[in-house]
């Protein structure tokens, strides 16, 4: 081989290692153990059933007062769960979140009477909704939300926070995980948006794949996809409200991120609570068992949310008794009932096999899959939590990937100069969320509502206790509550008297239906708190930590600066403080966007024949005018973008590769997220204004350039069928990135 040949054999050889799979990015297959059979074999139809029920905390505790961060168990009630249910799997907490010794003693219980008292030994899976890391653990680390975290667009934070969750879960002894959410938030009032990469499919692809690569990296720990599918895009934006979706639109916008995940190994996934076009996903035998087994490929253990299968008699209305619901899930393909709290579910499965309606055949293949789960994740060999494990809970380590998270998620979306603040600014601080821990926190947050700052460890720093380590000429007025107004009028005096005012607003935390709200707006008394200080005429600067993109329209225009927090966890002070004083250059890019008016939902990925071609209509409408669009968030620093490539035509099949020079033309070192986009120019179907199509994080000097390289294939330009099949239709393409476009064709 000659000289000349070498970078190019070097490039790719680097293409085909990064093309094969890490060791933990493999499906996980469901492979035959003589343990797991040779069980089955010696297990009575009650031992059976009882695997594949799953009862909440509440069912086996003691009733009374109990230490904070412990749980007192009923040793009755915890045996008869255990001895004559044989329930294989226990979840959740009661109200709060446990210490790290909490849990071990807990878990240690538990498993005694499992392994030690029970006819088979069988350890029990505990499973936790640590979904921003162990938020349920006293000591655990706290991440931003997923709508933060995905606006890093950086997949090494979103492994790294999926590391430090899996480590955490498993230190307290509970190895499975329900999380990652991986329902698309194409919503934005819906409760659960910030449990969500955002409103794109491809982001919620790679960026769920990375959380669940890190959390399943020990083999010790389970990840759950959830809620499969259709759950984040209802007919009105409720929780658990009915989604009339397609089938093209759940292939387009839904599946992806559940296949990429499956592909990466994740073992098990939840059942979404509503129905897609009236059919409750719990009783769908085509989703659960046609798409999700025969076609998708999903070997893992298949588990239903909080009382769904009983929900299918008493709420959706489709099973005239109990009974009913019970045989229509296991016949979908439920493997395990989450009922929570009684144990009907068992009962009437036992007697439903008795009765050969359902063939205790059917049983064996679930009670095989908890079964293996559970010796896949090494329960047979040590069901206690590891205390010899060196400690992996809250470590400086894992505190800064928490930090580093939340800085790079924090998004400027528009700045007049203003920040970053001198040190030396008088500044006023005011606002709900400036004290507020659980507005930083938000939901799923050491309770379930997120909502009890008692519960955050001592010293957590609120964001005016970050701003006053950055300068010492702060003023501190509260001005108003979350929707109550408190002293707005001692809030514009002090705002008259200071060089900026930081208006702190946005939402304290909330979670599921609980966060149901009627008006996207934010409410009147934080508005009213922003235009009387905004009347002053000195400088603002509004901070948003909230869930979701409360509307904010017209303050955002009269700020001098608006900046999005997200929900960025317990390290979030610091990184908005770090981010306003010019510490850290903001690099996050809004993963969604940001609506001006209540009617104007679109999503930045909408059709040709929404556009009617007039701006001033579209802008009235509001379609062209969001207040902020997906994927805009700016810097300290500035880019720009040059040379864009794209080969003039590509093979229907073929691979190709988009590149593109940046530059960073600021003084300062600055994170740019770079997002590629493509459109089609006609299709058989209304084809989208634009689609992500691919992105990458990069790091650039002051005046140094990158050209950045993206490998796409003509597979990524494909969109769904009416009958759901994935298709590419050779033509003309678009390639956009960083205000450049590329045309060029697909043939035959
Ligand atoms: C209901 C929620 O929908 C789900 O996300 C959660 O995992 C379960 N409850 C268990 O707490």
């Amino acid at each position: 081989m000659s000289d000349l040949c070498l970078p190019r054999y070097l490039t790719l050889l680097l293409m085909l290692v990064m093309m094969v799979p890490s060791a933990y990015a493999q499906r996980y297959q469901f492979t035959p153990s003589d343990r797991v059979d040779s069980l089955i074999a010696e297990m009575t139809l009650e031992e059976k059933v009882g695997q594949m029920t799953q009862v909440t905390l509440t069912a086996i505790a003691a009733d009374g007062p109990r230490e904070s961060g412990r749980v007192n168990l009923d040793p009755d009630k915890l045996r008869e769960a255990i001895l004559t249910y044989h329930v294989g799997s226990l979840f959740n907490v009661i109200d709060e979140a446990l210490s790290l010794d909490g849990w071990r003693n807990l878990i240690s219980e538990i498993q005694d009477v499992a392994t030690r008292e029970s006819r088979l030994g069988i350890p029990i899976i505990y499973g936790v909704d640590a979904v921003h890391g162990h938020n349920y653990l006293r000591e655990g680390t706290i991440f931003p939300h997923n709508h933060g975290l995905a606006a890093t667009f950086n997949r090494n934070l979103a492994r790294r926070a999926g590391e430090v969750t899996g480590d955490e879960v498993l230190a307290a002894g509970t190895p499975w995980n329900f999380a990652p959410v991986l329902d698309v938030g194409r919503s934005a009032p819906w409760p659960r948006f910030y449990e969500t990469f955002g409103e794109d499919v491809y982001v919620t692809s790679e960026m769920g794949r990375e959380v669940i690569v890190g959390m399943q990296r020990s083999g010790r720990v389970a990840a759950t996809m959830k809620h499969y599918l259709g759950y984040s895009a209802p007919d009105v934006p409720r929780d658990r409200a009915p989604a009339n979706l397609t089938e093209r639109q759940i292939r387009e916008h839904f599946l992806p991120p559940f296949q990429k995940a499956i592909d990466a190994g994740a073992m098990t996934i939840m059942v979404n609570s509503g129905d897609i076009d009236a059919e409750p996903v719990h009783a769908s035998r085509y989703w659960l068992t046609d798409v999700l087994r025969d076609e998708l490929g999903f070997e893992g253990v298949i588990v239903s949310d909080w009382e769904d299968v009983i929900f299918l008699h008493t709420r959706h209305k489709i099973a005239p008794t109990l009974k009913d619901a019970v045989r229509m899930s296991v016949e979908a393909g439920l493997d395990m009932s989450m009922t929570p709290s009684d144990y009907d579910f068992a009962v009437y499965l036992a007697e439903l096999v008795r009765e050969g309606i359902i063939p205790e055949s059917r049983i064996d293949e679930s009670v095989r899959r908890i079964l293996k789960l559970k010796e896949d994740l090494g329960l047979f060999d040590n069901a206690y939590p590891d205390t010899a494990a060196p400690e992996l809970v809250a470590t400086e380590a894992s505190r800064e990937a928490a930090r580093l998270a939340a800085r790079e998620s924090i998004t400027l979306l528009s700045n007049d100069g203003v920040l970053p603040l001198d040190r030396g600014a008088r500044v006023l601080v005011t606002g709900p969320a400036a004290s507020s821990l659980s507005a930083l926190a938000g939901g799923w947050s050491y309770i379930w509502q997120g909502h009890d700052d008692a519960l955050f460890p001592q010293g957590t720093p609120t964001f005016i206790d970050a701003v006053r380590t950055m300068a010492s000429d702060v003023t501190y007025v509260a001005g108003a509550d979350f929707s109550e107004e408190i002293d707005i009028d001692a809030a514009a005096r002090a705002a008259a008297d200071v060089d900026v005012a930081v208006i702190a607003v946005g939402e304290s935390g909330y979670a599921e239906w609980m966060g149901d709200i009627r008006d996207l707006t934010l409410p009147d008394a934080q508005l009213r708190l922003i235009e009387a200080v905004q009347a002053t005429g000195t400088p603002t600067v509004i901070v948003l930590a909230q869930g979701r993109p409360r509307i904010i329209h017209p303050y955002a225009d009269q700020a001098n600066a608006v900046v999005m927090a997200y929900w960025p966890g317990t390290e979030g002070a610091h990184a908005i403080a770090d981010v306003l004083y010019g510490e850290y250059s903001p690099s996050g890019k809004l993963p969604f966007t940001y609506p001006r008016h209540p009617n104007a939902l679109d999503t930045y990925d909408y059709k040709f024949n929404q556009d009617f071609g007039s701006p001033s209509y579209e802008r009235t409408t509001g379609l062209l005018d969001p207040q902020y669009e997906f994927g805009h968030g700016l810097s300290y620093t500035t880019f720009a973008y040059d040379q864009l490539l794209v080969p003039s035509s590509v093979p229907a099949g073929g691979a190709f590769e988009v590149a593109v020079r940046v530059t960073n033309t600021g003084d300062r070192p600055g994170r740019e997220a770079v997002l590629v986009f493509s459109r089609q120019h006609y299709a058989s179907l209304v084809p989208y204004m634009q689609r992500l199509r691919a992105f990458d994080k990069i790091e650039l000097q002051p005046g140094e350039s990158t050209v950045v390289r993206f490998q796409l294939s003509t597979d990524d330009l494909r969109f769904a069928t009416r009958d759901g099949r994935m298709v590419l239709e050779p033509g003309m393409f678009d390639i956009m990135v960083g205000g450049l476009t590329a045309t060029f064709e697909v043939v035959e």
